[in-house]
């Protein structure tokens, strides 16, 4: 099994995961709430990469069973339901929901992994359940991590060098490394002690603390808090039973394309 780490969206283009399996990082804190999100009901997520798309997708179902959730600097965008904390996402709030989510990092890299074969979103609050996924799948995977404006995120690396280490753990699976996976197995080994330190003292994590969102470090640094396996189906994402059945509609009726902003 080869894996790529790439440490930020922009290494990587969408043709280059096109037919790929892909997992996208994005530790703080999209991954986080989309998990957050299934696990709590949520019928699915349609990751967009500009407010624009956010509003056409949603259409006139939006304030229905359709929510716009996300964050610009952080903080909830005008006209959203939700912003992209990962405590916003309650069964309360999202049971039954279809949710368009526009961030900053994390749904950008997610759209660039839309011609995926397989894509799945991974935090610490998932990790072994996605690491089972991918031992499932038994083929190469690209790791992406949703980084900090295209630049390297501490926390997403780490996160990535956990996923590479559960990995090199499982006797059945021969692991071929890039060498950003042997960098991010080398920050994981560093980091592993206290990750909700790494995560107290990263940038993207200092500035959360900053505007407020000190608690969601501690949610976000939370280990295999769920099970569940997010996976791209079209271009919404799913839990993974969900998405693996034959026929997956949705109301919006949204495709690739659609979304292809
Ligand atoms: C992003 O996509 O940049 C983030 O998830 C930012 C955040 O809300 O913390």
């Amino acid at each position: 099994m080869k894996i790529d780490v790439y440490f930020s969206p922009a290494q990587v283009d969408e043709m280059q995961l096109r037919e790929k399996n892909v997992v996208v990082i994005d530790v703080l804190r999209a991954s986080s709430t989309i998990v957050a999100a299934l696990h709590n009901g949520a019928r699915e997520i349609i990751p967009v990469s500009s407010v624009e798309s956010a509003v056409k997708v949603s259409g006139n179902l939006f304030g229905d069973v359709v929510l716009r959730g996300g964050e610009r600097n952080g903080k909830m965008i005008d006209g959203f339901n939700l912003g992209n904390s990962p405590s916003e996402y309650t069964e309360e709030a999202v049971k039954g929901k279809s949710i368009i989510l526009c961030t900053t990092n994390g749904s950008v890299a997610m759209v660039r992994a839309r011609y995926a074969k397989n894509m799945t979103v991974a935090c610490f609050n998932n990790i072994s359940s996605v690491v089972e996924f991918m031992e499932e799948i038994n083929d190469d995977f690209s790791i992406v991590c949703a980084g900090q404006q295209s630049l390297f995120a501490l926390e997403d690396a780490v996160c990535a060098g956990m996923i590479v280490k559960q990995l090199s753990d499982k006797d059945s699976l021969m692991l071929e490394l890039n060498d950003a996976a042997v960098t991010a197995h080398v920050l994981y080994k560093t980091y592993n002690k206290n990750l909700l330190k790494m995560i107290k003292s990263c940038d993207h994590g200092r500035y959360l603390a900053g505007i407020g969102f000190e608690d969601d470090l501690k949610l976000c640094a939370e280990i295999d808090s769920v099970a569940t396996v997010p996976m791209l189906a079209g271009s919404v994402i799913k839990v993974k039973k969900e998405a693996m059945r034959p026929s997956v509609g949705n109301p919006l009726g949204t495709t690739a394309e659609a979304v292809a902003d």
